[in-house]
């Protein structure tokens, strides 16, 4: 059987992570001989400019056509001045929501090769998964906008949640929870919003089909401060569109890079999307450095969940943690030394985006033709 993914490279360090995804999907299918076919369409600031509109007709019908949607980052300062409603990022929310992906799974898991990043670091190994609700609250507040003269403007965003998008959510979240640790924290802040009292109601009337779960509620600033200081007595967790975006970040910052973090936006029935945690890094764009981590993980949950080949999104998870135990560093994977004493010594090869994906590509394949499922 043939397959389609739309690749929207985008923005930034976008296409240079989606090329390493071109590669490996093209590496992989040939080895596991199956057809996939990879066709690129243009999102965000690079639509803009080519076709005036941040996601363009042809864009979305070739996404909703598709089998899997496949997208590297949008946005960049080139076009900061734009309204929100027709900037770069507006192509995205606008995609997530026309494929009603409303169900953001992100995976934090810190890899042991590794060692210690930052000042965060973990003595513990983290691994939990934030879910994130992708199609409402905040980002698609009704009414907003501004009005008024300078010096007298209002602003206007407003948070609202249906039952039925809570629901959805929530008993995605319990159904991981139970194949996972059972345990389940909900994020809210339901000590201020109204939404969030739904939201927790919500939780506690879905809770009642799912009684192996054991749920905990906490409020959003206090989970900011478990997750730096025990992230490891969470496991599902489960939040309102915004708070998971900012809490993601910490997530990222946890094991040691934002790099490194893959996700996959699941809805009812697909295509689903899939894309790297990290936004577009003008910071650092062109320039061969960017970590294809997040965008190299996010393609092995394609392969899970679009397409129902588990093997090959293990083969290349395998694939990653090699790599990094034979030393390979993105930049961002350095961490920077803190005394001339702690120079030397290290086999670590930092290397740039392409070399890095090519290491991962050539020991994907090895694992998959390792298992001789494939010829
Ligand atoms: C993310 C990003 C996006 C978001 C931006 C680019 C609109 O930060 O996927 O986390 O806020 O959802
Ligand atoms: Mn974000």
């Amino acid at each position: 059987m043939k397959r389609t993914i739309a690749l929207l490279a985008g923005d930034g360090i976008g296409p240079e992570v989606a090329e390493v995804a071109r590669r490996l999907i093209t590496a992989l299918s040939d080895v596991a001989g199956i057809r996939l076919n990879v066709e690129d369409h243009p999102i965000g600031g690079a639509a803009i400019d080519a076709h005036g509109e941040p996601l363009p007709k042809a864009t979305l019908q070739a996404a909703l056509a598709a089998d899997a949607v496949l997208l590297g980052a949008v946005g960049g300062p080139k076009w900061d001045a734009l309204p929100p409603e027709r900037r770069p990022e507006a192509g995205l929310l606008a995609l997530r929501k026309a494929l009603d992906v409303y169900a953001n799974v992100r995976p934090v898991r810190s890899v042991p090769a590794l060692g210690n990043l930052g000042p965060l670091f973990a003595a513990e190994p983290i691994d939990l998964v934030i879910i994130r609700e992708l199609t409402g609250g905040l980002y698609f507040g009704r009414p907003r906008g501004i009005s008024g003269g300078v010096g007298a403007r209002q602003a206007i965003d407003t948070l609202v949640y249906t039952e039925a998008e809570i629901e959805r959510i929530v008993r995605l979240a319990f159904k991981m929870a139970e194949q996972r640790s059972g345990r389940l924290t909900s994020v809210d802040k339901a000590n201020v919003l109204t939404s969030s009292r739904l939201w927790r109601d919500v939780v506690e009337r879905v809770q009642a089909d799912h009684p192996s779960v054991t749920v905990r509620h906490v409020l959003v600033d206090a989970m900011a401060m478990e997750l730096v200081q025990k992230p490891w007595v969470h496991d599902v967790i489960v939040t309102e569109n915004m708070f998971g975006d900012i809490l993601s970040d910490l997530g990222g910052a946890l094991v040691g890079s934002l790099g490194l973090l893959p996700s996959a936006s699941l809805g009812e029935r697909g295509p689903h999307l899939y894309e790297p945690v990290h936004g577009s890094a003008p910071d650092i764009a062109g320039r061969d450095a960017a970590n294809p981590t997040g965008m190299i993980l996010s393609t092995a949950m394609m392969f899970e969940h679009s397409f129902a080949m588990p093997d090959v999104a293990r083969a290349i998870a395998g694939a990653l943690d090699d790599t990094f135990a034979d030393g390979f560093r993105t930049a961002d994977l350095v961490r920077p030394k803190a005394s001339a004493a702690e120079d030397g010594g290290d086999a670590l090869r930092v290397v740039g985006t392409q070399a890095f994906g090519d290491a991962v590509i050539e020991r994907a394949v090895a694992r998959l033709k390792a298992r001789g499922v494939y010829a």
